[in-house]
């Protein structure tokens, strides 16, 4: 069995990352600092899966610890890079504690890397990096903007680091660009779990159903776009979490076209803010308090992807639409409320 380590293997798109490797007849070892994400993720793997994960509570900023943890798996045959702050308005306040974390994080993962003489890398990396496109879909060949924050601007560089790293050929990379994950395991054992208020529109959405946020904003209806609210390219975490083990398989049977291979992950459908929310209600059967505020700084017009690389060259297949995605992300919201409630009734 290949054994992979995932960093950030108890966040959102980790966690459920892991359960495909494991469904998949992989070897899986986690680091994770826990700094945005629990432990609980872990048990929730292991329900699923019914295998046993080790997780390193370590800070991938510490080199030394990190380090040992290759001095402690020496058959390491690829690493999955999650591990990083993600949310773009705190980004913007504390670009150095972005630039420190998400940075320094993968240098010395990359240290390693080389040290250990590890073959494959898949990164995280987000559509994030074509900033406002000029036009869309957008394909991995559309141009680089410049970020929008400093969060987008760690993307980047981590994607110029990588493409620099891998020139002397020893290791390969697949740098994977995220459009919107969103959804739940259609088991409701593991989700999204938002520290403080959501800034994201799906937990935003379900949070407000519920009831734990009384009303959410829609962030502009005068956009030039067939309602007015924003467009963007909503992918199921079940779906992107595959898209993680096929990278790995191709580039264990060679079949990348350089060592450093580009992948956008979306599903080629635009959708509306409004019309996200419509089919949420459509879904849940919940009509949703909401109301049309002003445009959020930051935000792009309208993005979705070109994803024919994807499908034709790793062989993905999308399993899930947006009913899908809303139905899975409103049975975990109930599913944490219900946790909730036993926790204080016990
Ligand atoms: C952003 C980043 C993306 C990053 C992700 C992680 C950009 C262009 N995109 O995605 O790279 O991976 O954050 O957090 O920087 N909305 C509302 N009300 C809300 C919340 C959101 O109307 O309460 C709207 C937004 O205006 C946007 C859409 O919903 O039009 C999606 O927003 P969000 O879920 O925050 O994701 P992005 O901003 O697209």
């Amino acid at each position: 069995m290949q054994k992979i380590l995932v960093t950030g293997g108890c966040g959102f798109i980790g966690s459920h990352t892991i359960v495909d490797l494991l469904n998949n007849g992989y070897d899986v070892i986690s680091i994770d600092d826990n700094s945005r994400s629990s432990n609980f993720s872990i048990a929730g793997i292991e329900q699923i899966t019914g295998k046993k994960i080790k997780n390193y509570k370590v800070d991938l900023k510490n080199f030394d610890e990190t380090q040992a943890v290759f001095q402690e798996n020496t058959d390491i045959a690829g690493v999955i890079h999650f591990a990083a702050y993600k949310a773009v308005g705190e980004s913007v306040g504390a670009p150095l504690l972005y630039f420190e974390n998400n940075l320094f994080s993968l240098i010395n993962l990359l240290k390693c890397v080389e040290e250990f003489s590890v073959p494959n890398f898949v990164f995280s990396s987000s559509c994030t990096v074509y900033g406002n496109p000029d036009a869309i879909p957008v394909t991995e060949l559309s141009p680089i903007k410049q970020a929008e924050s400093p969060y987008g601007a760690t993307k980047q560089m981590g994607e110029e680091m990588l493409q620099a790293f891998t020139k002397n050929g020893k290791c390969n990379v697949i740098l994977l660009r995220y459009f919107n994950p969103v959804g739940a395991h259609p088991t409701a054992i593991l989700g999204e779990l938002p520290i403080g208020r959501p800034q994201n529109l799906v937990p935003a959405i379900t949070q407000t159903a519920i009831g734990k946020l009384p009303k959410m904003k829609v962030f502009g209806n005068d956009y030039p776009t067939r309602d007015g609210s924003c467009v963007r390219d909503y992918i199921h975490v079940c779906d992107i979490a595959h898209a993680h083990t096929l990278a790995i398989q191709y580039l264990e049977q060679g079949k990348n076209e350089s060592h450093c291979d580009v992948f956008n992950l979306g599903t080629g459908l635009g959708v509306t803010v409004l019309e996200a929310i419509k089919t949420f209600e459509e879904q849940s059967g919940v009509s949703l308090n909401y109301e049309i505020a002003e445009r959020r700084p930051g935000d792009v017009i309208a993005i979705y992807a070109n994803n024919d690389a994807a499908v034709n060259k790793l062989g993905w297949k999308i399993e899930y639409d947006l009913k899908d995605m809303m139905r899975t992300a409103w049975a975990w919201e109930l599913k944490i409320k219900a946790q909730e409630e036993a926790a204080i009734n016990n």
